[in-house]
């Protein structure tokens, strides 16, 4: 899919790996300028020297994006390396164990949603405050999921912590819908990244069971999602705010 991002200024949370990564690699071929921040810092300083040597302009920042101090310190880095944010994805996330409400285990429950949650309100709090300072333009895309809408069985913190993304998303792109920055939400179904993968390690049955639930009968893949995420960014969306996408071969139809 061809857009152009040229001398835009991309921040990215959980760039390391999986769709965060493939987001930032599309951004880059479309001539964006890319801030890749994850809580693995060997694997994006590895990505970063990598844009960089194909000529790309790229940096990485570590951040736990569970710690509001450290996902400020994220935007201030991004600003003061390239001097702008234009567009912020909030992806980082973790999946949690499947296991009833019951057994779940408390800790385990709060870092999903300090990760999966609390993050990307921290993250659209400081995102905003620098494209506001900017001339408020910009563009912001949290990384919800189905998950969001429909319930997993089994997985009631993931399932609370994006619905919340979604709220969150709805009710902030309302209150800045006069300026130029669009909030919107992506929403996967399953996506074959290692996240997916270590269901499949742990309950090996449920790979058939995740894609006969899929009408499209296929997984999506990073590049599904990147697609969109550079799609919802372009000129083509301007129009488009406070929205929750699906991206799920037709599962919320079903
Ligand atoms: N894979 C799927 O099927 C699927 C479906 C719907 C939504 N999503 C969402 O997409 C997003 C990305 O998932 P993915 O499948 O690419 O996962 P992934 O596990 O492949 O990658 C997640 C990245 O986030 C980073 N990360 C984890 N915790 C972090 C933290 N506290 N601070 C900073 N970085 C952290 C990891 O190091 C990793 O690089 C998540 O928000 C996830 O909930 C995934």
């Amino acid at each position: 899919m061809q857009f152009q991002f040229n001398d835009q200024v991309v921040l990215i949370t959980g760039a390391s790996a999986g769709i965060g990564h493939q987001t930032a690699l599309q951004f880059a071929k479309a001539g964006a300028t890319l801030m890749l921040a994850d809580i693995d810092a060997t694997k994006g300083e590895k990505f970063a020297q990598e844009l960089q040597t194909q000529g790309h302009k790229a940096s990485f920042v570590r951040v736990d994006v569970s710690q509001a101090h450290e996902v400020e310190n994220m935007v201030k880095k991004t600003i003061e390396i390239f001097g702008k944010l234009d567009i912020a994805v909030n992806n980082a996330g973790i999946g949690g164990s499947i296991i009833p409400t019951a057994e779940y285990n408390l800790e385990e429950y709060q870092r999903v949603i300090a990760v999966n949650q609390n993050s990307v309100f921290y993250g659209m709090h400081f995102q905003l405050k620098a494209m506001l300072a900017q001339g408020g333009k910009g563009n912001i895309i949290n990384v919800a999921s189905l998950a969001g809408m429909r319930p997993i069985k089994g997985n009631s913190p993931y399932t609370a912590s994006k619905h919340a993304v979604i709220g969150m998303t709805k009710a902030t792109a309302l209150e800045y819908a006069r300026t130029q920055i669009r909030i919107n939400a992506v929403c996967p179904v399953y996506i074959r990244t290692q996240m997916v993968e270590n269901i499949f390690v742990e309950k090996p049955d449920f790979e058939q069971k995740l894609l006969q639930s899929i009408p499209m009968k296929r997984f999506g893949t990073p590049e599904d999602v990147a697609n969109q995420i550079l799609w919802l960014c372009s000129d083509a969306c301007s129009f488009i705010t406070g929205q929750a996408i699906t991206i799920d071969g037709g599962t919320n139809a079903s």
